[in-house]
């Protein structure tokens, strides 16, 4: 079976590294892809959210699965696209896809079917918005409403950051919440429309400074399995969470099909929705990969047409994976571009580690850096701390001046392993 990996971020190369190993993987290409993915795939110069080129190429290359990285693409309707087409596709449709680009959406449909998610109000004016501060406690959430990245968040800790934070966004659609007190993680599970399947935990650090400070980026690193979501705890997230929501969307004839991303608050009530993402983490993803035993291609193909049920579920090696990302000074504001990455063969030596490519380029002087985060540097290894020794090792072999990363992914873990 040929396949076409869409993205050309850490998470793809992660992904197109799994398709790689794949028994079933025939060729695989990957649009429009990075320096690292073409270590495991043909790369073409596509736009991923190009539906028709996108469509065509399906049938030129003679692909039996899409799988689609990132959320631009399917929020654009490519997804729907290449089902029209035929063509199998694991990723969810635009309707689908609303659970990450609308918190509204997401917000009224947890709880038109109970689903444990922190109490909101969603307004559209400034003096509504203001309004209903009175009826939250201090810290409030006000979130605007729409595609933002994490970005368009406010955790206010008074009365003036929230009314502040609400002259900022100005007139437009915000959801007000209440603040959920515990300890964030991440559960990615596979669904097909019928059938949802847990297939992993993580945590990551959105934080850009030590000590979880700075400003929000994408992710300065992350781990898998997350200890704190116990097989309890994933099972209610399972059962609470993310199968009423599955069977809600397709009771509303807009099934999800690909993997559904919970961000959970692991509150003293039990784990509650904080967010939806309707596609792989990243990092989450470059560390979970790593983890997934089977034929990974066999598993998406299932998702992507509708036989979830039919086959075994994901399973998991009893080990532990760890990705510390090395970006580029300035980032998240202003990263610096086209600084010199050397030594990436030598880290790989390193038992258990690859290096993904975040953003990266091929220079004339060899490989270099275009964007902010640049490497996904990745180990995995049978404890959390050697996985976490393996990962730092490797960091520390490559020569990249121009990059920096944290030296305290996995500060929760190692706490709790040394309590
Ligand atoms: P979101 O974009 O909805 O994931 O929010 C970004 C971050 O804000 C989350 O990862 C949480 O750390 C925090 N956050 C969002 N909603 C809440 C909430 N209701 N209570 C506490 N923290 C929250
Ligand atoms: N690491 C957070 C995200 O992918 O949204």
């Amino acid at each position: 079976m040929n396949i076409l990996l869409l993205g050309s971020g850490g998470r793809e190369d992660a992904l197109a590294w799994r398709l790689r190993q794949s028994p079933s993987c025939g060729t695989l290409f990957a649009a429009p892809g990075n320096p690292g993915i073409a270590r495991w795939a043909e790369c073409l110069a596509i736009d991923p959210c190009d539906a028709a080129a996108v469509a065509a190429t399906a049938r030129s290359r003679e692909i039996g699965l899409v799988v689609v990285g990132p959320e631009a693409p399917l929020v654009a309707g490519v997804a729907d696209a290449l089902r029209a087409a035929g063509v199998a596709v694991f990723g969810p449709s635009a309707a689908a896809a609303q659970l990450e680009g609308s918190k509204g959406f997401t917000k009224d449909l947890c709880r038109a079917n109970g689903i444990p998610t922190a109490d909101y109000v969603r307004v559209e004016r400034r003096r509504d918005a203001l309004a209903a501060l009175d009826r939250f406690a201090i810290p409030v959430v006000i979130k605007a409403d729409g595609l933002a990245a994490g970005k368009g968040v406010t955790v206010a800790m008074g009365r003036d950051e929230a009314e502040a934070a609400i002259d900022a966004a100005g007139d437009g659609p915000l959801v007000i919440e209440e603040f959920l007190e515990g300890e964030e993680a991440s559960l990615f599970a596979l669904a097909d429309g019928a059938t949802a399947v847990f297939l992993a935990s993580a945590q990551d650090h959105k934080r850009v400074g030590e000590g979880d400070t700075g400003p929000n980026t994408g992710g300065m690193g992350a781990y898998a399995p997350a200890p704190v979501l116990t097989a309890e705890l994933q099972r209610r997230a399972m059962d609470e969470i993310v199968r009423p929501t599955a069977a809600a969307l397709a009771r509303q004839g807009t099934p999800f099909n690909g993997v559904l991303y919970a961000g959970l608050m692991l509150t003293a009530d039990g784990p509650k929705l904080i967010e939806y993402n309707v596609r792989f983490g990243d990092p989450e993803c470059e560390a979970i990969m790593p983890l997934i035993e089977g034929d990974f291609a066999v598993l998406l193909h299932a998702v992507a047409s509708g036989r979830l049920g039919e086959i075994e579920p994901p399973a998991l090696a009893s080990k532990h994976a760890m990705t510390v990302i090395v970006a580029a000074r300035g980032y998240p504001g202003m990263p610096a571009s086209g600084g010199l990455i050397r030594e990436i063969e030598a880290a790989e030596q390193i038992e258990g580690v690859t290096v993904f490519h975040a953003g990266t380029a091929l220079g004339e002087q060899g490989l270099v850096a275009k964007g902010g985060r640049v490497l996904a540097v990745t180990a995995i290894a049978d404890t959390f701390a050697s996985a976490r020794a393996r990962a730092y090792r490797a960091v520390d072999q490559i020569d990249f001046a121009d990059g920096f990363h944290r030296r305290d992914i996995g500060w929760r873990e190692l706490a709790r392993e040394n309590a």
